[in-house]
């Protein structure tokens, strides 16, 4: 990268290869594939909305409406595109719901200021008009949210119901939202008047087969693994439960050694100490007062077959993950070596047992020392739709969490979103000059959701709009895009009900990527690893094609 500068004399700043893209150019080009992303996943908003199929580079197929989703497989390329991803990403941190909605407002509103921008309205001035919106807009949540009991399990219901309305599995939101509720409940917990979620605490696990029916809240745990000798009992009351991440068999030495045995007493008594050495693990077990044994490596046959004659259940080769869960919920402590276990570290659960789920076994841990340990056990048709099943019930079960830390509410279908948009003109009347464009396309933004809506209903948006302004200039609050009947309602007599923390985050997060993205006039991408050969080289050249064409996605 060279300017003409001392002299005549280009000075170079820029390593070579450097791609340097300014002004209009980099906005233009950033603002291009954000848009491009958001016009990619809007067909899939709402309840109508379609699904995807992604295909990775494997070849592994994924069916889904979840936006995080969608824009996790996709593997953009492009700087700006990857920001939409990261917001949606963030949206799905904060709040787990609204993914995709987040993304479609994004778009909007950089749609909006490109608009403003070819009339010679300067990016700052957006951004300002954008940020003085956002605060507007989250007041009005405020002012317009319905607040509830946090602990309500109608109301979180009809929550979840919502989250899900949208998904593949929607048929069925009616017991998984039962499920989710229940289990966010059960680990809620009350401090000082107010209620915290940790959804870390209830375990997913997923078994194809069955129906989505028969998924279910599980006190306890839930683990893949089944009970390692059939001689073992399947069923342990009252259990001591020992946890273990060393393996239970005789090390094999590390470089290759030989031992001579010359006779056959030589042998028996290689044998003999080698038996012993087992049997004295599975004694050190049974001294530590432990009955279920979780170890995180392997045991050797014979190991199985002493701890079966004690009476003894184990399960091998856990996950790290599910060593981390018993403990956590049994109260034990994980051991590196069988000589560390003992009666002060072992945990308790009421009840452990290998049951038969379709065709394999699992180990249930019910009944644990913290009653706050859950699983859902996630049954469905196929692995398609237990994966799509799960990420819905994350959906669900990160909205109740939302509603019971923050019990406010809000009806759906565009319609806070249009009442919003109405108080925001209204504000902008007040304002001067260019501001007030600024945050009048702010207010045309946030309509991007109802007209998505009406869209992918198969209505006509234009009208559909029309219709809901008027009826909430009228007072009716809650007049929204009634999706299912392809026609304008009052939403919260169809019970559909989003917390309000969902839409106030994807404000805020749409706000901050959309006015970063305007602020960046311009883009320095240092040289690919690998330069196509014969490609343009370096000095003032723009390999790659980025200036005002599209970049890759
Ligand atoms: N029965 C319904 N009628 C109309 N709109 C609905 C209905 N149920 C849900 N919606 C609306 O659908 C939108 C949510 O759609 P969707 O769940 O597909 O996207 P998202 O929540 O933004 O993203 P994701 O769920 O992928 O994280 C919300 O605006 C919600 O109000
Ligand atoms: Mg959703």
């Amino acid at each position: 990268m060279s300017a003409s500068g001392y002299g005549g004399q280009p000075v170079i700043i820029l390593k070579e290869g450097t791609e340097r893209n300014r002004g209009t150019d980099a906005r233009n080009a950033n603002i291009m594939a954000a848009r491009i992303v958001a016009e990619a996943v809007k067909t899939s908003l709402g309840p109508k909305g379609m699904d995807k199929m992604l295909v990775d580079s494997f070849g592994d197929v994924t069916i889904t409406n979840d936006g995080a989703t969608m824009l996790k497989e996709m593997d953009v390329q492009h700087p700006a595109a990857k920001m939409m991803v990261e917001v949606s990403k963030t949206q799905d941190d904060e709040v787990g719901d609204g993914t995709t909605s987040v993304v479609v407002l994004t778009g909007e509103l950089l749609g909006k200021a490109v608009e403003l921008m070819a009339k010679k309205i300067h990016p700052t001035v957006v951004i300002d008009g954008y940020r003085d919106a956002q605060e507007q807009v989250l007041k009005y949540f405020e002012e317009i949210a319905i607040k509830v009991e946090p602990t309500d399990k109608a109301t979180l219901k009809k929550v979840c119901v919502t989250s899900m309305a949208s998904k593949l599995i929607s048929g069925y939101s009616d017991h998984l939202s039962d499920v989710a509720v229940d289990a966010t409940l059960q680990v809620a917990e009350e401090k000082d008047g107010k209620y915290e979620v940790d959804l870390d605490m209830i375990k997913l696990e997923k078994k194809p087969g069955g129906s989505l029916t028969d998924t279910n809240l599980i006190q306890g745990l839930v683990i893949d693994k089944e009970v390692v000798h059939s001689d073992m009992p399947k069923l342990v009351k009252d259990a001591k439960i020992g946890l273990l991440n060393a393996s239970m068999e005789i090390e094999k030495t590390e470089f290759d050694s030989k031992i001579h045995i010359e006779s056959p007493t030589e042998m028996q008594a290689y044998l003999d100490q080698e038996e012993q050495m087992l049997r004295d693990m599975v004694k050190k077990v049974k001294d530590a007062g432990i009955s279920v044994l979780f170890c995180q490596k392997g045991i050797d046959d014979m190991v199985q077959h002493f701890m079966a004659r004690e009476g003894i259940m184990a399960a091998r080769r856990l996950k790290k993950s599910d060593m981390e869960a018993l403990a956590k919920a049994t109260g034990a402590k994980i051991v590196t070596s069988v000589d560390d276990l003992s009666e002060a570290d072992a945990g308790y659960a009421a009840k452990v047992e290998e049951k038969k789920i379709g065709d394999d076994k699992l180990t249930f841990v019910e009944g644990c020392k913290n009653p706050k340990a859950v699983s859902v056990l996630i049954r469905g048709g196929t692995e398609r739709i237990v994966d799509e099943a799960e990420r819905s019930l994350h959906d669900a079960l990160s909205v109740a969490r939302d509603v019971v830390q923050e019990p406010k509410i809000v009806a759906g279908g565009g319609a806070p979103e249009i009442e919003v948009a109405r108080r925001l003109r209204r504000y902008a009347e007040g304002l001067a000059g260019r501001e007030r464009l600024a945050v009048s396309a702010f207010a045309e933004a946030m309509e991007v959701i109802p007209t998505t809506l009406a869209e992918n209903a198969g209505m006509d948006p234009i009208d559909a709009i029309s219709e809901m302004q008027s009826n909430h200039e009228k007072g009716e609050l809650w007049s929204g895009l009634n999706s299912l009947e392809g026609k304008v309602s009052d939403m919260s007599k169809l019970d559909v009900y989003e917390p309000m923390q969902v839409k106030a985050q994807a404000v805020k997060s749409a706000t901050e990527a959309s006015t970063m993205l305007l602020k960046i006039d311009d883009i320095i991408a240092a040289s690919k690893m690998k330069p196509p050969a014969g490609g343009p080289e370096g000095m003032g050249g723009m390999p790659g094609g980025m200036p005002g064409g599209m970049p890759p996605m």
